[in-house]
């Protein structure tokens, strides 16, 4: 760890396999994985169709430049616009990559199409990543810190109040950006109706309306994007995380009108979108299309959270369960910033956000006996804490 920059607070385990929704540390434990890699791994670990996809393509080309046509992006971008919205996609490598290009696509737009002004409102307790665009757009003072000076043109404002946002909103302002729920955030769920009302906001001003599916997207939330739940449709989306099942990949997906604002030499990656993320994002959707994932991750989620509310009433610790799909936040009164690492020694990897959320975020293809072990743990967990 030494020349490892510092910049994690890492748990004294080292993972070296993963298959399905277990995983192995170097002496041989086998752990119940509730963080797939933080909502990444959502087909399981070593998916045999992922892994299949990856090797065959690896013998053939790892890696060829945006100089020249690479035919699976040209299918992956066919994939995702037929099962979201008429679109064109620019694929990149992660999910702050995938915002920063959202923001640009945001100003060129602004400039050259809408006349609107480039400014882009956020909203507070929102999580858009660590470059110095997005962690400007992000909604959470700690992320910030000691960054200064920070990039012009982000306005945030009060999560969840369609009339604070209305009243931010003037000539400078060309977009609004939001997760349709916010991840490390803790697991907020929108006030009902409220996504709406942002959708006709936007509408009404001739604003872009971006949505983060960083977290949200890939059927995590029970539907393959999360916007899919209550019919309003972005202009432009983000995806990363979980599109390549673990291996690195993001992309901005944007209305067709609104991607004709980028052109040749607007934006490039030279990572982005290479054979082999196209072999295992291809492989990924696929899997996830044919086999109802989405679904299944809908019904395995409504019986998890049943079970964890089952859990809440013999915790008076536990204030509420928020989920939606296999999205789950149990919000506690207590500190929890030690649990992650007392779960380790019930054989089980868990995720606290925000100080006192136990964020559960596992491979959707987890089963009931699976779901049963989690609330049997974290139910000892929590009694041990007092809880
Ligand atoms: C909603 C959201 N946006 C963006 C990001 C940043 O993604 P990455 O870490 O791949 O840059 C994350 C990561 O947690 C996220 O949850």
């Amino acid at each position: 760890m030494e020349h490892v920059m510092e910049t994690y607070s890492r748990l004294p385990i080292t993972l070296v396999k993963g298959r399905g929704c277990r995983v192995q540390d170097e002496q041989g434990n086998d752990y119940l994985d509730m963080v797939a890699g933080i909502a990444v791994c959502n087909l399981g670990h070593a998916h045999p169709q992922v892994v299949e996809a990856l090797k065959k393509q690896a013998e053939e080309l790892f890696h060829c430049s945006n100089l020249y046509r690479i035919p699976q992006q040209e299918a992956l971008a066919r994939i995702i616009s037929k099962n979201s919205f008429d679109s064109r996609v620019f694929f990149c490598n992660s999910g702050a990559e995938a915002n920063e290009g959202a923001i640009k696509l945001v100003r060129r737009y602004c400039h050259d199409c809408s006349g609107r002004g480039p400014g882009i409102i956020t909203l507070a307790g929102s999580f858009h990543g660590r470059t110095l665009a997005t962690l400007t757009a992000t909604g959470q003072d700690k992320v910030k810190k000691g960054f200064d000076p920070l990039p012009g043109g982000f306005v945030i404002a009060p999560y969840g109040d369609i009339d604070a946002l209305s009243e931010a909103v003037d000539d400078s302002i060309g977009a609004v950006m939001l997760e349709p729920i916010q991840g490390e955030g803790g697991v907020r769920i929108p006030p009902e109706g409220y996504l709406t009302q942002v959708r006709e906001l936007c509408d009404r001003h001739g604003l872009l309306l971006v949505y983060d599916e960083v977290q949200t997207g890939m059927a995590r939330t029970g539907e393959l994007f999360c916007y899919q739940h209550d019919g309003v449709v972005p202009d432009i989306m983000t995806l990363a995380k979980a599109l390549g099942n673990g291996f690195p990949v993001g992309a901005v997906v944007a209305r067709r009108d609104v991607a004709e604002a980028f052109d040749p030499g607007s934006h490039a990656s030279t990572f982005g979108g290479n054979p082999l993320a196209m072999a295992a994002s291809l492989a990924t959707l696929t899997v996830m299309l044919e086999q109802g994932i989405a679904r299944r991750c809908r019904e395995t989620g409504a019986y998890l959270t049943e079970r964890l509310g089952e859990l809440a009433r013999l915790h008076p610790g536990i204030r509420e369960i928020r989920s939606r799909g296999l999205m789950i936040g149990i919000q506690c009164d207590a500190d929890l910033s030690s649990l992650a690492k007392d779960a380790l020694k019930e054989r089980i990897l868990l995720n606290v956000i925000q100080g006192s959320v136990i964020r559960l975020v596992p491979p959707l293809i987890i089963s009931r006996e699976e779901c049963n072990e989690a609330v049997e743990k974290i139910h000892k967990i929590l009694k041990e804490k007092g809880v």
